[in-house]
């Protein structure tokens, strides 16, 4: 790196600790600490609220959410150091193996990810389609599927999944579900389950094991970036073997190499994103996978679900929502018109966090980065944003702890890298492959097929009748 670039690289790192500063002022004594290293004794009593809120599915060492002083962590290291002191390639490594790779583990891992980037084959199967027509969403999901082609036996008879593991799919049949005389609560009954034995990666098929993680992490971004170019009427760019994930994600979308205030603050975005709990998109890739599907299903799940407006695809939705506010000036009517509405201000509100969101106060400062030297328009959005998070915060913190979410700020970010807001949510996909991976491949090595149940609220003892006499 040359004085400049290291420079700049610096100016990022002090920003991003100012954020933690503040943030830890403003926290102060935190009120919940997590209790680590205890395995859970199952079963565990919960109180589950609708959306499964309060739900414990498993147990995980990924990472950790508190949402009442919005603490972010994963495996261990809280997020403001990771963002200020290393890399995505390095948080990846981190999220799936535990631990952060020692030079030699980096390099070996770098890589492979280099290696992974070239997917001609998916390439060649997504171009047959309309891509520049599709949602780029839908076109991320088609193209994660076509890379199970490019990488896995899977549907090769000698490498179906061993069914010897599995446990029955539908746990109705065992005296399981509410009991039909119309109980207001359903009835728990946890029966031992015989002790199975832990899987080891090596136990894993070659589509749900580590070099399929590697393969997704690795692929992502190129079809995201091929999507970018095809929506344009643009052949793709082949990837480049010398740049980092971030800064080959951005010359792929873009078509130049990233200056290094650039290709950091893709970085620390994508790090920003990795890994959030078990979130709708997460606990789908799970969901899927503790079927014994394979990963590249799984992933297409979290894909699917990332795509809806409550969570991934909130992010495009803001930088629609600050153009059609379109000044400060206007925040404060907009904001009073679409509460009084009852509409939601994308952006805003966690259903974990009901503090201010660690991400967006790195985010929040990162889009403003620099800001003087922007074109007026995006100097415009800036403010605008800062004004519509004061009226939003001023209306709703204190009594519904809403506050800025990862998804307000990025969207601004990404605008000032040139990201189109269509390619928001696959960008947010591109850096969360990795949590859904690590989260997926530690539940193999326990799994048991999700399956929750519903209170039944219908009715019982119905007399058919025929078509006729209905
Ligand atoms: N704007 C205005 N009011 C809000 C907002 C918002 N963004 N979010 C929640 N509220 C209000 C609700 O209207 C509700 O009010 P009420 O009690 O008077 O009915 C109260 O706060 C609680 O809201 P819920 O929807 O019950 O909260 P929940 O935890 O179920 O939902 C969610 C969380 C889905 C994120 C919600 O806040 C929302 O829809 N936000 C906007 C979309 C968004 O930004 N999604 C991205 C989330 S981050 C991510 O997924 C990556």
């Amino acid at each position: 790196m040359n004085s400049d670039r290291h420079q700049d690289s610096t100016e990022i790192t002090e920003l991003i600790l100012k954020a933690a500063e503040n943030a830890r002022a403003e926290i102060g004594v935190v009120t919940k600490q997590p209790t680590t290293g205890k395995a859970a004794k199952w079963p565990i009593d919960c109180n589950i609220g609708p959306g499964l809120e309060g739900a414990i599915a498993c147990e995980s060492k990924v990472g950790y959410v508190n949402g009442t002083d919005g603490l972010l962590s994963y495996r261990g290291y809280d997020i403001f150091e990771l963002c200020a002191y290393s890399t995505y390639e390095e948080v990846s490594f981190l999220l799936l193996h535990g631990h952060l790779p020692n030079s030699t583990e980096l390099k070996e891992f770098e890589q492979k990810l280099v290696n992974y980037r070239h997917m001609n084959k998916t390439l060649r199967l997504l171009m047959s389609f309309p891509v520049e027509e599709m949602n780029a969403m839908a076109a991320l999901r088609m193209g994660t599927i076509f890379m199970r082609q490019e990488f896995t036996d899977i549907d090769r008879e000698q490498a179906k999944p061993d069914l010897s593991d599995a446990i029955s799919a539908d746990e109705d049949s065992i005296g399981m579900e509410t009991k039909p005389s119309g109980e207001q609560r359903a009835i728990y009954e946890f029966k031992k389950k015989k002790k199975r034995r832990k899987k080891k990666d090596s136990d894993l098929d070659d589509a749900s094991g580590l070099e399929a993680c590697y393969h997704l992490i690795a692929g992502v971004p190129t079809i995201t970036a091929a999507i970018t170019r095809l929506r344009h009427g643009l052949m793709p760019f082949e990837p480049s073997n010398e740049l980092s994930h971030a800064a080959n994600l951005f010359y792929m979308m873009n078509g130049r190499r990233p200056t290094a205030i650039e290709e950091r603050v893709l970085d620390v975005a994508l790090i920003l994103h990795a890994d959030h709990g078990m979130n709708a998109s997460t606990f789908a890739s799970m969901v899927v996978a503790s079927t014994m599907s394979d990963i590249y299903f799984s992933v297409g799940s979290g894909i699917a679900a990332l795509n809806g407006p409550l969570h991934g695809g909130a992010n495009e939705r803001v930088l629609h929502t600050l153009r059609e506010v379109g000044s400060p000036d206007n925040a404060e009517a907009w904001v009073k018109k679409s509460l009084a509405e009852k509409k939601k201000v994308p952006g805003f509100g966690h259903r974990v966090y009901k503090t201010y969101d660690p991400r967006a106060r790195i985010l929040g400062p990162l889009a403003k980065f620099r800001c003087l030297g922007c074109k007026a328009d995006i100097q415009n959005l800036i403010s605008t944003a800062e004004q519509l998070e004061q009226e939003v915060v001023g209306s709703l913190a204190q009594e519904k702890k809403i506050f800025p979410n990862v998804d307000y700020y990025s969207g601004v970010v990404y605008t000032r890298l040139g990201i189109d807001p269509s390619m928001f949510t696959p960008l947010f996909a591109v850096s969360r492959v990795a949590g859904w991976t690590a989260r997926v491949l530690e539940y193999m090595h326990n799994n048991r097929i999700f399956r929750p149940r519903a209170l039944y609220t219908g009715k019982f003892n119905q007399v058919f009748k025929q078509v006729d006499e209905r």
